[in-house]
């Protein structure tokens, strides 16, 4: 997409072009219970997280992630779910109904607003291909990040495609890292990095 065509997109557009996602990345949603494309992220956060913590699943699709951090957190902690895409937002919504996940909160919006959650609180950010996926306003992405992070916090970020599939490209990617304390991995060909405030 051209530089003034990216310029022209709003919040709503965005909204629109998410929705395909409901689908998921890896295929359909309903494959994904029997085939494990990508546990890698999952691998890496796993270590960090304890039971009772916050955990924000940032451009979470139809959630297939989400459900594996609520288990991870147990039903003290809380999983904020939240996207863009209304259909993605909805199935999890309805999945939640089916299997009584409680402690999942679910937010149609972008990640470059999430004004719903308090300043300091998560414990966890993961954002597993959401960056590379807005088209517009990654910088308050960022920002909302480093916001609601604890200082003991952790961001897992990654990209699941880099341009011209992705919006993010090798000197946007650095310069998102030099923003946080790089813990683990931040090679643009591996696109994936853990960080943390300090
Ligand atoms: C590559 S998918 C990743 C989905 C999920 N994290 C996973 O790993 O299965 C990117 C997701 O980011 C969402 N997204 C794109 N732009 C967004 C925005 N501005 N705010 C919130 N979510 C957004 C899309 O709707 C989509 O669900």
């Amino acid at each position: 997409m051209s530089k003034q065509k990216i310029q022209d997109l709003t919040r709503d557009s965005e909204a629109k072009r998410t929705d395909h996602w409901w689908q998921s990345k890896r295929g359909p949603a309903f494959i994904d219970p029997f085939i494990h494309f990508d546990e890698k992220s999952i691998e890496i956060v796993k270590p960090l997280i304890n039971r009772g913590q916050i955990v924000v699943d940032l451009g979470c699709g139809w959630g297939y992630y989400a459900f594996k951090l609520a288990d991870l957190v147990g039903p003290y902690g809380k999983v904020y779910c939240v996207d863009l895409s209304e259909k993605c937002t909805q199935k999890i919504i309805s999945r939640i109904q089916k299997r009584k996940f409680d402690h999942i909160e679910v937010h149609n919006s972008t990640a470059a607003d999430i004004n719903f959650i308090p300043d300091s609180l998560v414990d966890l950010v993961f954002a597993n291909g959401l960056l590379c996926s807005m088209a517009i306003e990654r910088d308050l992405a960022v920002s909302e990040i480093k916001r609601v992070l604890k200082a003991t916090g952790y961001a897992y970020l990654s990209l699941g495609a880099v341009p011209p599939m992705g919006y993010v490209d090798e000197e946007e990617w650095h310069g998102i890292l030099q923003g946080f304390n790089l813990v683990e991995g931040g090679n643009f060909k591996e696109k994936w990095a853990l960080v943390s405030l300090s």
